[in-house]
């Protein structure tokens, strides 16, 4: 195989007359090994270009070369054609699939663009020489031993839902195969991509462009040792009724130190880390904390940032419609129960853990976001005080209010926060 690129056809020749009757078996237990491992490239021939499928495993490339049958057979409603990063390539995927395409002539984009819209593919002519002629045809036949193709019953709707895995949206599918091993062939996990570019973005944000800041008060180490693990775990709900008078601020305080308070520092080499409450992929840290305050005594009413480094408050904006029609949109998605005395909104510095993770970054910040939200019902339970975390925000207000970049800095999660009747 020195002499790259090779034809099947050749290489089992030269297996054959090498190793026997056994050699061209041999051969292709190799070819599969590299292509579980993303390692086999295949064109049609050495000459046509126009089209490489790069299969995810031995059983894809063995499929390769059966005869296909494409009656009763639809592409997958996840199928996708994609600019790559190299110029003049594209990318044609599919989430369901164990291989993908890199296309770079204009007459496969059209017979890929076809293929999308008639969501239907013709045979390839079957060769006995393992031989697949021409691009369009390696194109059909990768597809089906890939697995873009599916039963073309299941591409149809009934009730407005589709039949081909209903309970899959697009994007959701396509976040969680390229999130996880298996279905892709980029680079995925700790890869430090960001760091030739540039260092990591600092530990924490220490000062928001602000209108003033509030020291807040620190509470006393009894505050969260009233009630056992146990007691808290038992009674935690979520709560979406707060008391009347309000929150005052030393209860914020306290929810926000113990949450969230900076519990030290340190350095390895050139990188800064924090040690706080609750854990964080990579020591990331990447989520920053908003307050859309509406009732708390003390406070005025208005959106503030926290320092948790200084355990303060900045304030951003006082009260004004964008916060407003914030907190009503939290209001209905508590199913109209719950006027929060407090939003909380969670927002990431995606470049915190974009900088050292590829292809899982987002997939982290939800999971970071998890692991918050776990920790403010716990510690809002341990304070008598009522918590309720919430499904969705609106993360084009978030950055209108407090004009952020969308890119840089977003609402990944929303939280309301009160006081228990
Ligand atoms: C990720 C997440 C999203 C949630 N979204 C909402 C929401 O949008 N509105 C709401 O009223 N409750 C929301 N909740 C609260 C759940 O409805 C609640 O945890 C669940 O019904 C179980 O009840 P319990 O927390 O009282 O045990 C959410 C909880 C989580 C963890």
């Amino acid at each position: 195989m020195a002499n790259l690129p090779a034809s099947v056809f050749s290489l089992e020749k030269a297996a054959l007359e090498r190793y026997g009757h056994m050699g061209p078996v041999m051969l292709h237990a190799y070819l599969g090994v590299l292509a579980s491992n993303r390692l086999l490239h295949v064109s049609a021939d050495e000459t046509d270009a126009s089209v490489t499928f790069i299969p995810y495993a031995a059983s894809v490339w063995e499929e390769l070369f059966r005869k296909k049958d494409f009656s009763g057979r639809s592409l997958s409603r996840f199928a996708l054609l994609r600019p790559s990063s190299e110029a003049g390539h594209l990318l044609f995927e599919c989430p369901r699939a164990h291989g993908h395409f890199v296309i770079r002539s204009c007459e496969q984009v059209k017979n890929v663009g076809e293929i999308l819209l008639a969501r239907r593919a013709c045979a390839p002519e079957a060769s006995p020489e393992r031989k697949i002629d021409g691009g369009q045809a390696l194109l059909l036949a990768g597809m089906q031993a890939a697995g873009f193709m599916v039963d073309a019953e299941d591409s149809e709707s009934t009730l407005g839902l589709p039949r081909e895995l209903p309970q899959w949206e697009f994007h959701d599918l396509y976040l969680h195969s390229r999130s996880r091993l298996g279905r892709q062939s980029d680079q995925i996990g700790g890869t430090y991509r960001m760091a030739p570019l540039q260092p990591p973005d600092p530990i924490a944000v220490f000062r928001r462009d602000h209108i003033a800041s509030i020291a807040l008060p620190i509470p006393s180490p009894d505050s969260l040792r009233q009630l056992t693990v146990g007691e808290v775990m038992d009674s935690r709900c979520s709560v979406r009724k707060h008391a009347a008078g309000g929150l005052s601020i030393s209860q914020l305080g306290s929810f926000l130190h113990s949450c969230f308070f900076v519990r030290g520092m340190w350095k390895s080499g050139e990188i800064e880390f924090t040690r706080r409450p609750y854990p964080s992929g990579g020591a990331s840290y990447d989520l920053e904390v908003y307050l859309l305050v509406s009732r708390v005594a003390g406070l005025a009413v208005g959106t503030y940032h926290y320092d948790p480094v200084h355990h303060a408050l900045g304030m951003l904006t006082p009260d004004n419609e964008l916060m407003r029609a914030m907190l009503d949109d939290s209001y209905r998605a508590s199913a109209e129960t719950c006027y929060p005395d407090v939003l909380l909104v969670l927002a990431s510095r995606f470049r915190r853990v974009s900088w050292k993770y590829s292809g899982m970054a987002y997939a982290t910040i939800l999971k970071n976001l998890g692991v918050v939200y776990g920790t403010m019902y716990t510690v809002a339970t341990a304070l008598g005080l009522a918590p309720c975390a919430l499904g969705l925000g609106d993360s084009d207000k978030f950055s209108r209010l407090t004009g952020i970049d969308y890119y840089e800095e977003g609402s990944v999660g929303e939280f309301m926060l009160g006081a228990l009747n």
